[in-house]
């Protein structure tokens, strides 16, 4: 269970973005919200009138007893500075922000329990994607609790794979939309309309997942079911598959990029 009242510091884009998943899914009550930003957006907006606490009085900090910090990396320490000494000694600190290190965390907001959860903005609609990690069991309950009931989660046993993860998740959606804008101009090179061309890859980008999603089968499966032998989407996939140099080479090489550089910047 969650222990409340729940504070968010950062109510930016990701934490406008959290505030609105469990808005509309009924996860917290506001009246159990605090809310810390300097200049608060639309979803502080609404969640304030709807009964949560914004930017409240010092003394309610105390109050929290778990607290997600959704700042920007570069403002964390100044965050923990302000409201470390001001929070319960047993509130749990979630923390969404990337390359920041539960060790540090923790040593920051005195040696508090920290999680480290990496999602995706898509939590606004209750369909996000979140890897959650922290090394003691009540922090991950804390994380559990919040991003389980809006986004799809795994908890990763080691705090390195968060840049795995991110490579993966927090990277994925720009991968799929770039795939959406090649199949587009393929069409287009295949001699569609500029219109026609932009809603068959569209389409069939959203169809496909759809199917994904709902029929619970392995892509290997689908492929197979679309595939037949001797066939078009045979002869396309021979070159998008090639042995050595086709999308899996291709997408791997990407990810491990991107993986590489979420370790430089934490
Ligand atoms: N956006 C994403 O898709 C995404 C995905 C995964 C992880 N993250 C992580 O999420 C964190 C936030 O990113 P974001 O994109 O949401 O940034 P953002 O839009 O800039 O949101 C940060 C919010 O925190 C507020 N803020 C800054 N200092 C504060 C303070 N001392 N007290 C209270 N509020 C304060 C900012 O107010 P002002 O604007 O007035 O300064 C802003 O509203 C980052 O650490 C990032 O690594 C983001």
């Amino acid at each position: 269970m969650l222990a409340l009242p729940l504070m968010i510091i950062g109510a930016g884009a990701l934490g406008g973005s959290i505030l609105k998943g469990l808005r509309v899914t009924t996860t917290v009550d506001p009246s159990d919200v605090i809310i810390l930003d300097l200049h608060p957006q639309a979803e502080a907006q609404a969640y304030g009138e709807l009964g949560a606490r914004l930017n409240p009085e010092a003394d309610v900090l105390a109050e929290a007893r778990t607290v997600i910090v959704a700042v920007k990396p570069q403002g964390w320490r100044a965050v923990a500075e302000a409201f470390g000494d001001k929070l319960r000694a047993d509130a749990v600190i979630v923390s969404v922000m990337a390359g920041v290190r539960t060790t540090d965390l923790s040593a920051a907001f005195g040696a508090r329990k920290v999680a480290r959860v990496m999602p995706t903005t898509g939590v606004a609609t209750g369909k996000g994607v979140a890897s959650l990690y922290a090394a003691e069991s009540e922090a991950l309950e804390a994380a559990k609790c919040i991003f389980e009931p809006i986004a799809s989660t795994v908890v990763l046993g080691d705090e390195g794979l968060i840049d795995a993860a991110t490579a993966v998740s927090g990277s994925g959606p720009a991968y799929v939309y770039a795939f959406a804008a090649a199949l587009e101009a393929a069409g287009l090179e295949a001699g569609l309309e500029a219109d026609d061309a932009r809603v068959l890859a569209r389409a069939t980008l959203i169809s496909a997942a759809n199917l994904l999603d709902i029929s619970g089968e392995e892509p290997e499966a689908l492929i197979k079911k679309v595939a037949s032998p001797g066939g078009t989407t045979e002869a396309g996939l021979k070159f998008l598959r090639a042995e050595g140099q086709g999308l899996n080479e291709l997408i791997t090489a990407t990810v491990l990029a991107a993986q590489k550089r979420s370790r430089e910047l934490g």
